[in-house]
């Protein structure tokens, strides 16, 4: 493990947010998504400043009472770091986060427009970027400086979509500093970019260019973005150094695939909360069990998930009352009309299943929303088959999680349009996202395949994220920042 090192991560979303319980006490409840997930275990290595929105009113009086300073937070193994949570004026938030970052940057990066029909660029999406998107991103940049003039040697590491412009207002302010970025989610060609006003466009890609560092968790994202550098930007980009030089920098574009703690979900695994959970899942659980664990967000592909079960249903009556689907969806983004149409639409398809195949106490969807992590990792020891079906995913961390400690032999069927195929998908049955047909039949293949080749496949995978797990990540993160901080160049 390298040395420890002063490290400043920047992140929309922290590793906590504070509510108050029934009885008026302070509460701290972890971050949800993959990101959050991942970074969590960043904080026992180095010394971590993790600079977030205040997202809840409490959040916003614990910034408040620091007088616009850090607090001091011990992670859940105890090791301490430093959150500075940054209250931001609520209407410009919300044009940030539920107008630009999520139905717009996510949609876009996900493919998840039908163009004819949307997005309409109107006045309200060039205002929401005006008075949201920009301000946030520079109330973000002013906290990092702060931090900066604090502990100068810090290294920057920014997190995803929702802070495209801060490096470069870091930047202009800080021409020394070491900038990294992570983009988490997908990145889609370079014509789809297009879709955006030019100067929003371009806006997005010179603040990435501002950093020494731009990181993706797969090689299609990484070259994709290289050439829309070069497409949108006329940045100079050598695909075999991996090297865009931009504005008199230049900038190290890396494939690094991020990855969990294993040690952490084999410890979690045993715990008390989730052997009582996974008692009462294997009282009720089907002879086979197909498990699926997501936010109900649209790129995830729940809706076609359960129509591949029905297919595969109606191929295989002799199945019926032996299989069931579990679903365990954390409800995501409901303040964004798109989310919550989704969310309807997941319960519809699921009710259709049910409709048309229960009988005799045989239900085959179990669908459960609700944000329950232990319940998650239960399900993970318990599946036999665990669908990741995403239409687009940056890497996608459930097919690394389940895996790990699963108990029953359960084999993976992995999108390969998510970002962990270039890694997992020797060993998973990969499938096409929008061909149900070949879902129906990958689910009835993992049921099918023999005990011994099921074990080998899963071992495979745990083998492969033993020896990549998230620290391995960071180390190499670490070396890149390192190595391409151009300190004097700039
Ligand atoms: C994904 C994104 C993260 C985001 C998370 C949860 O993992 O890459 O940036 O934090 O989803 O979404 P939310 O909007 O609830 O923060």
């Amino acid at each position: 493990m390298a040395a420890r090192r002063k490290l400043i991560v920047v992140s929309n979303r922290g590793p906590v947010s504070f509510t108050r319980d029934e009885d008026g006490n302070r509460v701290a409840r972890r971050g949800g998504g993959g990101l959050v997930t991942a970074l969590r275990s960043l904080v026992a290595h180095h010394d971590v400043t993790w600079i977030a929105s205040a997202m809840t009113d409490e959040d916003r009086t614990v910034a408040e009472e620091a007088g616009g300073d850090a607090i001091e937070e011990v992670a859940r193994d105890g090791s301490l770091y430093r959150l500075r949570l940054v209250s931001h004026d609520p209407a410009a938030y919300d044009w940030y986060y539920n107008v630009v970052a999520n139905p717009t940057l996510w949609f876009l990066q996900h493919y998840l427009w039908a163009l004819a029909y949307a997005p309409d660029i109107d006045r309200g999406l060039h205002h929401a970027w005006d008075g949201g998107y920009v301000p946030v991103n520079q109330a973000f940049a002013d906290a990092v400086l702060i931090e900066l003039d604090a502990q100068p040697d810090a290294s920057v590491f920014f997190h995803d979509y929702h802070l495209y412009l801060a490096p470069r207002f870091v930047r202009d302010a800080r021409p020394d500093a070491s900038l990294g970025h992570f983009v988490h989610i997908p990145w889609p060609e370079p014509n789809l970019w297009r879709v955006l006003p030019e100067q929003i466009r371009r806006a997005i890609h010179d603040g990435l260019l501002a950093n020494d560092v731009v990181g993706f968790h797969a090689n299609r994202w990484r070259r994709s973005f290289q050439r829309s550098s070069r497409d949108l930007l006329e940045a100079e980009c050598d695909f075999d150094s991996s090297i865009c030089s931009w504005r008199g920098g230049r900038t190290f574009v890396a494939a690094r695939p991020i990855s969990v703690d294993p040690s952490e979900f084999e410890e979690l695994a045993e715990s008390e909360p989730v052997l009582r959970l996974e008692a009462e899942l294997e009282l009720r659980r089907p002879e086979f069990l197909i498990l699926r664990v997501d936010r109900t967000d649209p790129s995830k592909n729940v809706v076609r998930g359960f129509r591949a079960f029905e297919f595969y249903l109606d191929a295989h009556p002799e199945m019926h009352g032996r299989v069931g689907m579990l679903a365990l969806l954390d409800p995501s983004r409901q303040d964004i009309p798109e989310y919550a149409e989704y969310l309807g639409a997941i319960q519809r398809a699921a009710r259709m299943v049910n409709d048309r195949f229960q009988r005799n106490g045989w239900v085959p969807v179990d669908l459960r929303i609700e944000d329950n992590f232990p319940l998650s990792v239960a399900a993970y020891k318990q599946y036999d088959v665990l669908l990741v079906n995403a239409i687009y995913d940056g890497l996608n961390l459930i097919a690394k999680e389940g895996p790990l400690v699963n108990e029953r032999d359960g084999v993976l069927i992995l999108s390969e349009n998510a970002g962990a195929h270039e890694e997992l998908g020797p060993w998973a049955l990969s499938v096409n996202p929008f061909d149900l047909e070949e879902q129906a039949q990958a689910i009835h293949a993992a049921i099918d395949m023999d005990r011994g080749e099921r074990r080998a496949r899963l071992e495979a995978i745990r083998e492969y994220v033993r020896a990549h797990d998230v620290g391995a990540w960071l180390e190499t993160q670490l070396e890149d920042l390192d190595r391409w901080s151009a300190k004097a160049a700039r």
